[in-house]
């Protein structure tokens, strides 16, 4: 038995309407609270839509205790006293460099430091993190890669703003996070678990598919060992990005994998796999407290040894794991 306060996944996609109303009780019911990702379509770009999400939000997961953190979609000519305002509603915002994953269309065409300056320096001083889609448009492989000269520029230039680099995947963010102060970065289930060849290797895995793409072993291994370790600068982050079996089933497979209801088992299988529990509650709530100063909801979850099967969908929503047994439950 193991049991984990206040779980939290700092980096969620609960989309809208229908797809909301099946995936957000799944996270509401494991989980104390959740940062919401903003790539809806339209994105959130102001504090009315941030306001009317998060209801729409609170409709779908009924009683469930849980604390839904919103985020605005970066823009670079948002100001100090909107960002002020806004404060009270969200927890982070999100920057994507235009175009780079799901509905990110919007997002930001060049990063440099002095476009970015007014909105960051006005971050800096309310104390809002900034959340990175670090992708640059290269070979896919290396786009992450490619992307940390950014990280760097940014984490020099604005040495007071938490920067958060979201779902990293490469032993080179690992490093570069462990040079800057003011970096910090969320961690998936799923570059845990696979490696590229999971996703290609032999008949592809379109439900495996995600952006950024999983990479090579040893860049896994360096996510499991900064992971593993309960180090203070990474927290969880599912990216859990529920698709329609339509889009994920097709000739132009959407990117994301949906992991939300497998996520606590599938953990603590993986550090109890590597001996490493006692660093779970680190990982999966205690370092995201620190980084984002908050407070949770209290809510203890329990799980025991004890196999289950993880259903082969959702209503069309195919879950990671789907059809599979796992060997431990939630109570
Ligand atoms: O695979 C992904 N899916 N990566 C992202 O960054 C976005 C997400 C989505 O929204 O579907
Ligand atoms: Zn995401």
């Amino acid at each position: 038995m193991i049991t984990l306060n206040s779980p939290l996944d700092m980096h969620l996609h609960l989309r809208d309407n229908n797809m909301l109303k099946i995936v957000a009780p799944l996270s509401s019911k494991d989980f104390a609270g959740a940062v919401v990702m903003p790539n809806l379509v339209p994105p959130i770009t102001s504090i009315y839509e941030v306001k009317a999400y998060r209801d729409r939000i609170k409709d779908a997961i009924k009683d469930d205790n849980f604390e839904p953190f919103m985020t605005l979609f970066f823009k670079s000519d948002y100001d100090y006293d909107f960002l002020k305002e806004a404060k009270k509603y969200i927890k982070s915002i999100k920057l994507y460099p235009a175009g780079i994953t799901t509905n990110s269309e919007d997002g930001v065409s060049s990063i440099n430091v002095e476009e970015l300056r007014n909105t960051l320096e006005a971050m800096s001083e309310l104390e809002l993190p900034l959340c990175i889609h670090g992708e640059s448009n290269g070979f896919v492989m290396d786009r992450e890669k490619e992307f940390v000269p950014v990280y760097q520029a940014l984490a020099k230039a604005f040495p007071n703003l938490k920067i958060i680099m979201e779902h990293i995947t490469t032993k080179d963010s690992v490093e570069a996070l462990k040079k800057y102060e003011n970096l910090y970065a969320t961690i998936t289930l799923h570059h845990l678990l696979i490696t590229l060849d999971d996703v290609a290797g032999g008949l592809l895995q379109p439900h495996l598919f995600c952006k950024p793409i999983a990479k090579r072993p040893e860049d896994k291994k360096a996510l499991l060992d900064i992971a593993l370790s309960g180090n203070k600068k990474v927290m969880f982050g599912s990216d859990s990005a529920p698709h329609p079996k339509s889009a994920k089933e097709a000739p132009g497979c959407a990117a994301g994998v949906f992991t939300a209801p497998i996520i606590l088992p599938k953990l603590v299988e993986l550090f109890d796999s590597y001996d490493k529990l006692e660093n779970l509650q680190a990982f999966i709530s205690d370092n995201a407290r620190e980084i984002y100063n908050l407070t949770p909801l209290k809510k203890d979850i329990t799980l025991k040894k004890e196999e289950w099967k993880v259903p082969s969908e959702y209503d069309g929503v195919v879950p990671m794991f789907a059809g599979q047994k796992l060997s431990w439950k939630i109570q």
